[in-house]
């Protein structure tokens, strides 16, 4: 008992002044779990004397504005970073790249606005695990990260959390690049759409976590790519499911699907009379849908009453045109007694008139045999001009009134 005291006394009296020579200021080192812990210090930057033993950083509620290339030097045996809620906003190209055997990188609760397409490559693609949760500033940063992704860098990576980032819309294709992904987070986001190549390319996807989103339903593509993720445990609870006719594919789906889905846990938000409902298991009549078949049909007649229609004034119309035409000769004669009829009418008077007529008409008149042919389109729009207009003459010698030779058609 007392030479183990004595031993423990040695050891403290031994290990300290080596800890305070290793340990960076405001940090504790821990030689036997070889772990480095800077935690809450306002620390401004990455500590620099990090030593070469340490396998695991804490460095967490700091004021570290900014990480790049030096902040973390000579640690190839350094496995995990916690680099979480320092109010980091900033990480410049191969921020990580000497870190060959990191495996484990939590950057949750920082702001990163600006991530440089590098930022993350380490050669070898050692990291399996990044935690981005709370930590994407803006839309900006998702661009970033995606394209830090495409320059590669994260092929080997195994779990990505993405939770809690505001996330309304995914850039399609976003983890393509991530072949070997098995865990993906997106809860706490305000999503609500799945698109066609959302989830491209993650073939070995064993958990999809789309809880607490803004999903009100997912339409037939979005349930097709779903439908892709063969392996995966797909979890969809806690989103706002409005329970109308729109829900009809997802209820179906949900019906008949082989997919691994937390169904109970998939609920009706709205309307009130559903609230609570399990969305599978849903019948046509419960979420006021028409029946499909009865709906198409509908849709069908609607359509065949239309060019039915359409047929019918076609046929008019050439009938009517076709009349015209035979009747030609008679519709001429009718219209030269109408304006006889008329010149009369006017002579009558004791004044007057000369009928005059646009030059444009006397010269379709002198093409009449031509125009002729066209009487039945033209008729409509000569017939008033031609018998109608009437000037007083301007002229002081008395003339006769001539014929209008518009109508001469
Ligand atoms: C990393 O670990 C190896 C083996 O444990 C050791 O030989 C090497 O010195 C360590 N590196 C540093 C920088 O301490
Ligand atoms: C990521 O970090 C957050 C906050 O520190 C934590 O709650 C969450 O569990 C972490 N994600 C994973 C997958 O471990
Ligand atoms: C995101 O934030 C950065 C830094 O404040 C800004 O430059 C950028 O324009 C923002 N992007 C969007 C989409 O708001
Ligand atoms: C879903 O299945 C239930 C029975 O399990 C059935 O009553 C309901 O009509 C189905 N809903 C749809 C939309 O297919």
């Amino acid at each position: 008992m007392c030479i183990f005291v004595i031993r423990v006394f040695l050891g403290i009296l031994l290990c300290t002044p080596y800890q305070c020579l290793e340990c960076p200021f405001g940090c504790e080192c821990f030689v036997v779990t070889r772990t480095v812990k800077c935690v809450s210090k306002d620390l401004l930057t990455v500590p620099e004397n990090i030593p070469g033993y340490v396998r695991t950083v804490i460095i967490t509620g700091n004021n570290i504005q900014q990480i790049g290339p030096d902040s973390f030097t000579e640690l190839e045996n350094v496995t995990n970073i916690i680099l979480s809620n320092n109010r980091i906003s900033e990480m410049a190209s191969h921020t990580f790249s000497t870190l060959i055997n990191l495996r484990f990188l939590d950057l949750s609760g920082n702001q990163l606005a600006l991530i440089h397409p590098e930022a993350l490559s380490i050669p070898g693609s050692p990291l399996q695990e990044l935690n981005l949760s709370h930590s994407l500033y803006n839309y900006t940063a998702l661009t970033d990260l995606t394209t830090a992704m495409r320059w590669g860098g994260l092929g080997g990576l195994l779990h990505l959390d993405l939770s809690g980032n505001h996330l309304t819309l995914l850039p399609p294709g976003m983890f393509s690049y991530l072949p070997n992904l098995q865990r993906l987070f997106l809860a706490h986001n305000s999503l609500v759409a799945v698109y066609t190549g959302t989830f491209s390319g993650m073939n070995r996807l064993e958990l999809l976590d789309l809880t607490h989103n803004a999903f009100r339903s997912f339409r037939d593509d979005a349930l097709q790519e779903l439908e892709k993720l063969e392996n995966a445990r797909i979890i969809l609870g806690n989103n706002p499911y409005t329970c109308s006719c729109e829900i009809h594919n997802f209820v179906t789906w949900l019906n008949k699907t082989k997919a691994q889905i937390d169904v109970d846990a998939v609920k009706c938000t709205s309307p009130g009379e559903l609230t609570g409902t399990h969305v599978r298991g849903l019948s046509i009549q419960a979420i006021g849908c028409v029946s499909p078949v009865l709906a198409d049909v509908t849709d069908l007649t609607l359509q065949t009453s239309y060019v039915f229609l359409g047929l019918v004034l076609g046929f008019v119309g050439m009938v009517f045109l076709f009349v015209l035409y035979l009747n030609r000769k008679g519709m001429k004669k009718w219209i030269i007694e109408m304006r006889d009829a008329c010149r009369d009418v006017l002579e009558g008077y004791h004044y007057r008139y000369e009928m005059d007529s646009d030059p444009r008409l006397g010269h379709i008149s002198a093409d009449g045999s031509r125009a002729q042919r066209h009487f039945g389109v033209a008729l409509s729009q000569q017939l008033p001009n031609d018998t109608c207009i009437v000037q007083l003459p301007t002229d002081k010698h008395v003339k006769q009134v001539t014929p209008s030779p518009s109508v001469n058609l």
